[in-house]
């Protein structure tokens, strides 16, 4: 069922980006948007479409914000692979934007799918003014120096730290270049629907942290024709992540101890809450 789920609303996502990107003059800049946009499990474009439909919302609504957080995930792949951050040349399966184009490229693509994630979250289809400028700043929040961006810049100076990260540092690290957007997209259902959403933030909470840790482990067994990326690359670079802390083993299983928790946290929904709790547990299974 998730699986189904998952595959359709990458398509929905898909036809957006075509229809909102393909309205863009034709240059290098905005054919590296569209290439940045393409592949991708849409794992946090379908966390805001399913939260969504747990609270009635209809998908012409959700839409909108579901292909604004793919297009503000896809402006962090782009510069995290840059040669300055993790300087890497493969990403779902193909050439890194930079490779293809240029740095500068790869620079300006990611600025321009960043400001076009807040346009897509303010789209006035999307409802009430009080709701999309909700959904606006809690995005900047999940983004910049409070989210997303710190964990970047933690995780950046971990690779030359004199010492080892503690438990509690890499949680911090993780929760904020991970967790942040996981976390918003989780929320963006209960929000558009003006409801609480700290059932919603608890599940995303560790769901993200389970995310990582199933892709630092990824990093050191995975499959790199099936991850699209280079992998057995964390070590060497001197990352700090559970795996590097605590071993592939205990990692694994702190992986699958928080996907309990994570679909705990839904208990309160029901029946209807399955296909999240299924995404959980694939988050923790997946090989790309
Ligand atoms: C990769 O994210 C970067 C991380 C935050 C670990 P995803 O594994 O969701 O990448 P795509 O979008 O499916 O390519
Ligand atoms: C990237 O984390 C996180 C963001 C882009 C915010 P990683 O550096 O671990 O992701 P991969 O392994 O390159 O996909
Ligand atoms: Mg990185
Ligand atoms: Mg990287
Ligand atoms: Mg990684």
């Amino acid at each position: 069922m998730f699986r189904e789920i998952l595959a359709q609303d990458a398509d929905s996502i898909q036809t957006q980006f075509d229809l909102v990107l393909g309205a863009l003059d034709d240059l290098d800049v905005t054919r590296a948007m569209a290439y940045a946009t393409q592949g991708g499990k849409r794992l946090r474009g379908f966390l805001v479409l399913e939260s969504a439909r747990l609270h009635g919302i209809d998908e012409s609504h959700a839409i909108w914000p579901a292909t604004g957080i793919e297009a503000l995930h896809a402006y962090s792949l782009v510069h995290d692979d840059l040669p300055c951050m993790d300087d890497d040349d493969l990403r779902r399966g193909r050439p890194t934007v930079h490779v293809k184009w240029n740095d500068g490229i790869a620079v300006l693509a990611g600025d321009a799918l960043q400001t076009l994630a807040f346009e897509l979250c303010t789209r006035a289809e999307i409802g009430s003014a009080d709701v999309r400028a909700e959904l606006a700043l809690t995005l900047a929040k999940a983004s910049g120096a409070q989210g997303m961006v710190l964990g970047q810049a933690l995780d950046i100076a971990a690779e030359t730290a004199p010492d080892p990260l503690t438990l509690e540092e890499i949680t911090q690290l993780q929760s904020g270049k991970t967790g942040a957007l996981i976390e918003w997209s989780a929320c963006a259902g209960a929000r558009m629907a003006q409801a609480d959403p700290a059932p919603l933030r608890r599940y995303a909470q560790a769901l993200g942290l389970a995310f990582q840790i199933a892709d630092d482990i990824l990093d050191v067994e995975g499959d790199a024709k099936k991850a699209g990326k280079r992998l057995q690359k964390d070590a060497d670079a001197g990352k700090a992540t559970f795996v590097s802390l605590l071993g592939l083993e205990a990692a694994k299983t702190r992986a699958t101890d928080l996907i309990d928790q994570a679909c705990a946290a839904l208990d309160g929904y029901g029946p209807k809450a399955e296909t999240l709790k299924e995404a959980a547990r694939f988050v923790i299974a997946r090989d790309s």
